[in-house]
């Protein structure tokens, strides 16, 4: 049996146990990896003048590009992403512009990624996942699926415990393809 690709979770929440965090532990306790809390590191917004580079962002950097896989969590908030998960988002920049970070950058390139959220709603919100799929599609990450919770009723783990194992099922099984054969259509 072929073993999973190493995988981290980057999770960002106004409520570390909210409902994001509650769905995202449950698919982490499911596949053994490691949840890091953006909302608890020193990241801050991106700068122009790169005036932030000793802050937490490229330690986190170090720490996720030794991975195959990302999984990135967040609430949808105003048909977004959470405060800290956009910050992070942004400082993707940094490895674009910095040019001794680009080498990091480029590593991004043919990770798969996942996106792991929760709303009010039946499904994610169109804006919301667009924005995801061109950032993935951008870096030349491959977008390999997305769990989504309709949490109007709050996380009720008797509801919402067959869609972690869904997605965990899914990240456990996914396969690393490499950048030159890979097709950008998730659909
Ligand atoms: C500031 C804020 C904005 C929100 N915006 C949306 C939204 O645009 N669409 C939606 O369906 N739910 C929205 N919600 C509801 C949350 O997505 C939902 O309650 C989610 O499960 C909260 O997760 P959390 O417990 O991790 O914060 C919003 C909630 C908050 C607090």
């Amino acid at each position: 049996m072929q073993s999973m690709l190493s995988t981290i979770a980057l999770f960002s929440s106004s409520r570390r146990k909210g409902n994001t965090g509650q769905f995202m532990d449950r698919i982490a306790s499911e596949l053994s990896i490691e949840v890091v809390n953006l909302d608890t590191l020193r990241i801050s917004s991106f700068d122009y003048q790169h005036r932030n580079r000793n802050d937490d962002f490229e330690p986190l950097m170090k720490r996720i590009l030794v991975h195959d896989q990302i999984i990135f969590a967040t609430p949808i908030y105003w048909y977004a992403v959470s405060p800290a998960m956009k910050v992070f988002l942004d400082r993707l920049s940094d490895l674009l512009d910095l040019p001794d970070l680009l080498a990091e950058g480029r590593r991004l390139r043919g990770k798969n990624a996942f996106v792991v959220c929760s709303s009010i709603r039946d499904e994610p919100s169109t804006a919301f996942m667009q924005a995801f799929r061109e950032t993935f599609d951008y870096l030349g990450m491959r977008f390999t699926g997305v769990a989504h919770v309709n949490c109007q009723d709050g996380y009720v783990p008797a509801a919402h415990d067959a869609d972690a194992l869904k997605i965990a099922a899914l990240v456990r099984q996914a396969v690393a393809v490499p950048v030159e054969l890979r097709v950008d259509t998730l659909s």
